[in-house]
């Protein structure tokens, strides 16, 4: 069965806030879409929009590159809303004036409201509200048809709607997708409910209904394999896909031996005995250890650890026979990313993703979250019943605790590790921060220093605690743990990992430092 969402369109000008604007509308249950701007007329009215969100973006209007649209779709009869580049290009197709202001606006402003009717129902008690401004550009004179509905000191047309005629286009100079305009999230509701009548259906369980379709329709009765790595995008769609086609899906789980702490049993328990899902688990740590033997740099290291991880997958594929499909826990972002009309430069993408399979393996691709932002991919695993500790772990990566032992990978110092970044990790849960920081985690530095420990002089490793806060893993600034937790770290780890005297804490942020130290 498939079940129709009412869709909002969001076509992409380049603004940074546009990821917001479709998790604002998705927050609102309705399903929202980013399109580049060059998207033709003709794919975007097969999509059946609702409504149109037309995004700002860093151009100006009278530049010669300036991204454009079709006229002809402001006349399509749907519903569109511009905001802020998307409203001085309204202006611009439609015949009225778009100036550089004057006065840039940046940050907050006083928005007073001309017209409280549908986009500003309920928004303000009084006649005016905060709201976000970022712009150069302002509207000088409204394109004939239109109305101005709200003005700040600086703008005097900071939202404007078409009167009369079939035209139905709202404008915004501000940002109603920013946390920064209290009030955006309810005009951009009045937007999809009462201006464009979308309904509210868009939630993770009716998504599981449509995805779980989609897959039993795609797959039939072939065989379906996954790559887990017990992180959360490939959990959810490991347990979506054995929801959809149950025994027809096999996962492989390769334990690299560069796992933390207790990780391969937790995956076996989750997914073997919980999910009642297959899984075979294979244990290659002699081949890893043997592969990555006085291998001290960073990148050999990585390649090595993505060549033979690619190695055992293959042999896994082959040996389970025909396998046509494989799953894989893509989300929306990274298809975002490749669309946008910047191309895929605008983004640096994480260069390494260890768990990438080749191109000439001949599967097709199943990616059932392409869709989901991370947000919504938790709410996902929760309604197809994965436990809290894999819906929120932290990010882990590829290579493992590979490129947390500075140095060479021996199984003793990746057990010394090993015990520290539980410890690490137990503290961090402990003071109730396990969701709020990005990822907390210890490095065995290559060093030995000198200490004492009762009377006796000892030489011995050390320890580096990273901790940081972010919000993509893009940027990363060190986190401000209390001095309590940071202490208790400190003397446990000397207490309880033997081999370890020294422990120090990282205090750099991403850029100019990266996030792992190799
Ligand atoms: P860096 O160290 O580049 O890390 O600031 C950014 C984010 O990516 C993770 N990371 C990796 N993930 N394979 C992965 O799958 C890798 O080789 C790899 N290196 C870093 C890192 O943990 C952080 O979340």
């Amino acid at each position: 069965m498939e079940l129709w969402h009412d869709r909002i369109l969001i076509l992409d000008f380049g603004s940074q806030y546009t990821q917001l604007i479709a998790r604002r509308i998705r927050e609102a249950q309705v399903y929202s879409q980013i399109l580049p701007c060059t998207t033709s007329l003709t794919t975007i009215l097969a999509h059946r929009p609702k409504g149109l969100v037309l995004s700002g973006g860093p151009a100006s209007v009278y530049d010669k590159k300036a991204p454009k649209i079709q006229a002809q779709l402001l006349d399509e009869g749907i519903p569109i809303l511009g905001i802020c580049y998307g409203m001085q290009l309204v202006t611009n197709l439609l015949g009225g004036e778009v100036a550089r202001a004057s006065q840039r606006e940046y940050g907050r402003a006083d928005l007073i409201l001309d017209d409280a009717s549908d986009l500003f129902k309920g928004v303000a008690d009084g006649a005016s509200c905060p709201v976000w401004m970022s712009h150069g550009d302002r509207i000088e004179r409204m394109p004939k048809g239109f109305r101005a509905i709200a003005h700040t000191g600086n703008s005097p047309v900071a939202a404007m709607k078409s009167v009369g005629g079939a035209r139905r286009i709202y404008c915004l100079q501000f940002h109603p997708e920013v946390a920064h305009t209290p009030n955006g999230v309810k005009i951009l509701r009045n937007f999809v409910y009462d201006i464009c009548g979308c309904k509210p259906t868009w939630t993770m369980s009716s998504y599981v209904d449509t995805a779980v379709g989609q897959i039993r329709d795609q797959v039939g009765k072939d065989q379906v394999i996954c790559a887990l790595s017990g992180g959360v995008d490939s959990s959810v769609a490991a347990a979506l896909a054995h929801r959809a086609v149950g025994k027809q899906l096999t996962c492989v789980f390769i334990d690299n031996g560069l796992l933390r702490k207790g990780e391969g049993e937790q995956v076996q328990k989750t997914f073997a005995s919980h999910l009642k899902l297959n899984l075979r688990f294979l244990d290659s740590t002699a081949q890893f250890l043997a592969g990555l033997r006085n291998v001290t740099d960073p990148e050999r290291k990585r390649k090595i650890i993505g060549r033979l991880f690619i190695r055992n997958f293959e042999a896994e594929a082959k040996r389970q026979g025909t396998v046509k499909f494989l799953v894989q826990g893509t989300l929306y972002p990274d298809v975002i990313e490749s669309v946008s009309f910047k191309g895929p430069s605008a983004t640096i993408k994480t260069h390494h993703n260890v768990g990438g399979l080749p191109t000439k393996m001949k599967f097709r691709l199943i990616e059932p979250l392409r869709e989901l932002f991370k947000d919504e991919v938790r709410v996902l695993g929760k309604e197809l019943g994965l436990p809290d500790e894999i819906i929120w772990r932290q990010p882990f990566p590829g290579p493992g605790l590979a490129i947390r032992v500075l140095g060479p990978v021996t199984s003793e110092r990746l057990a010394m590790l090993r015990e520290a970044e539980a410890v690490v990790d137990q503290e961090i849960r402990q003071a109730g921060l396990y969701r709020e920081i990005w990822q907390a985690f210890a490095v065995l530095l290559p060093i030995k220093t000198v200490g004492v420990m009762g009377d006796q002089r000892t030489y011995e490793h050390v320890i580096a605690i990273r901790a940081v806060t972010s919000v993509d893993g893009m940027t990363a600034d060190w986190a401000k743990l209390p001095n309590e937790v940071l202490g208790r770290m400190s003397s446990r780890i000397i207490n309880e990992v033997r081999g370890v005297n020294r422990v120090v804490y990282d205090l750099s942020s991403k850029p100019p430092g990266t996030i792992e130290w190799e």
